[in-house]
């Protein structure tokens, strides 16, 4: 199919040769993120229609330019301060970043002259190649590696689909209880999967609490990282807004029985795969979010929650006909341009599957948020 990554089959046999298996979250983290061989180490991300998959900033310079819109109002619920900053976590390709960037300039100055925008990216390599890309803007723009960096943090942050990149842990149950999939060696040296005990103390009570009264052979997985992440992000969060967008479920739709599979999969050349073994490093592997844990972890982490919603809805409120006008002028019945923005917001799209999810902390809000005055359905993230 393609080309092996050697980089990380190699680093994940002496991993495995020197410490026996790994669970599948550490694989997940390795194929993904090593600094040198990882899939998002990659100078050219393959993501765009050419590319893996597609995201909505790849889609249509219209997600970035809605986003302003709200991010705007976000910036006005906050105190005056000379700077707005503006932090994107996962940025990718630096497309959603170009596209706020660039909507403020041509059309909110006051805004433009004010703001920083800020990235948080682990990767070098990312780093390095988000700088070149987003040159034109280089005077508002700082890339740091941790969050802490820029701490404490009062202002605006949006990433969107960073939680479903995040690795997780694959179970599944046996004939007495659910079981952790760890990988390991075959007598030939290929990658396979090992069923374990639960060692893992989170991921016991996790399962004990919330995965009950599931049949023998449900496969699923817990990202239990995304609730290191939002404990992390929580300490160096002082005050503002949070949006965060992607693909997931309330909790009762992501454990329901009939999702006896999960939720994981891999992404090469616009299809998927769960033929996680056989292509490490090479393709994309990501899973949906729970946002009921979401709302959990946020809230113990003293954030107020603002609202959830699918996509079409949040970005349908935000000035839509006004907005489109200022990304393309008048759109021509079935032109290109108009089916990307329907792949934005039509439930065949992305509109339905990817939902919009909005924390707040230390704020006094003074009106409603734009983005849920069609549909706020929180009460579904019980
Ligand atoms: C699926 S891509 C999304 C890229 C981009 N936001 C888009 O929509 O096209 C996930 C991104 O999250 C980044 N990422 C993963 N974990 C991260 C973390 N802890 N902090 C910041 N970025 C992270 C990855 O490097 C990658 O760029």
């Amino acid at each position: 199919m393609f080309a092996e990554n050697q980089g990380i089959k190699k680093l994940l046999k002496d991993t495995i040769t020197k410490n026996g298996p790994i669970s599948f979250k550490d694989f997940m983290e390795i194929c993904l993120y090593e600094p040198t061989y990882g899939y998002y180490s990659q100078k050219e991300l393959p993501i765009g229609k050419h590319g893996d998959f597609v995201t909505a900033p790849h889609t249509s310079r219209l997600f970035g330019y809605l986003l302003a819109v709200q991010i705007r109002q976000f910036f006005q619920m906050l105190p005056d301060t000379h700077e707005l900053l503006l932090c994107e976590f996962g940025a990718g390709t630096g497309f959603l970043a170009k596209d706020i960037l660039e909507f403020y300039k041509d059309f909110h100055c006051k805004i433009y002259e004010r703001i920083k925008y800020l990235i948080v990216e682990p990767l070098p390599a990312r780093r390095d190649i988000l700088s070149k890309g987003l040159q034109d803007h280089k005077d508002k723009l700082e890339i740091v590696d941790d969050f802490s960096k820029v701490a404490p943090f009062t202002g605006v942050v949006v990433a969107n689909e960073l939680l479903d990149a995040f690795p997780v842990h694959l179970i599944e149950k046996g004939d007495s209880g659910f079981l952790e999939i760890f990988i390991d060696l075959d007598h030939e040296g290929n990658l396979v999967e090992k069923a374990k005990d639960i060692r893992n103390k989170e991921l016991k009570r996790y399962v004990e609490t919330y995965l009950k009264d599931l049949s023998p052979g449900y496969r699923t997985e817990v990202n239990l990282e995304m609730r290191h992440w939002i404990k992390d992000f929580s300490s160096f969060f002082k005050k503002g807004f949070a949006i965060f967008i992607d693909y997931g479920y309330p909790r009762e739709e992501y454990y329901a029985p009939y999702r006896n599979r999960g939720t994981l999969l891999g992404y090469t050349g616009q299809q998927v795969t769960e033929s996680f073994l056989d292509f490490p490093g090479l393709i994309d592997i990501t899973a949906h979010v729970n946002f009921s844990d979401a709302r959990d972890w946020f809230e113990k982490n003293g954030f107020n929650i603002e609202g959830f919603c699918p996509q079409w809805a949040f970005l349908g409120g935000l000035d839509i006909e006004d907005t489109i006008n200022k990304a393309f002028g008048r759109l021509e019945p079935f032109s290109p341009v108009l089916a990307t923005v329907k792949s934005l917001i039509f439930p065949q799209g992305m509109g339905e599957t990817h939902k919009v999810f909005v924390v707040s902390k230390a704020v006094e809000k003074t009106e409603e948020i734009k983005g849920f005055k069609m549909k706020n359905d929180l009460e579904r993230l019980t």
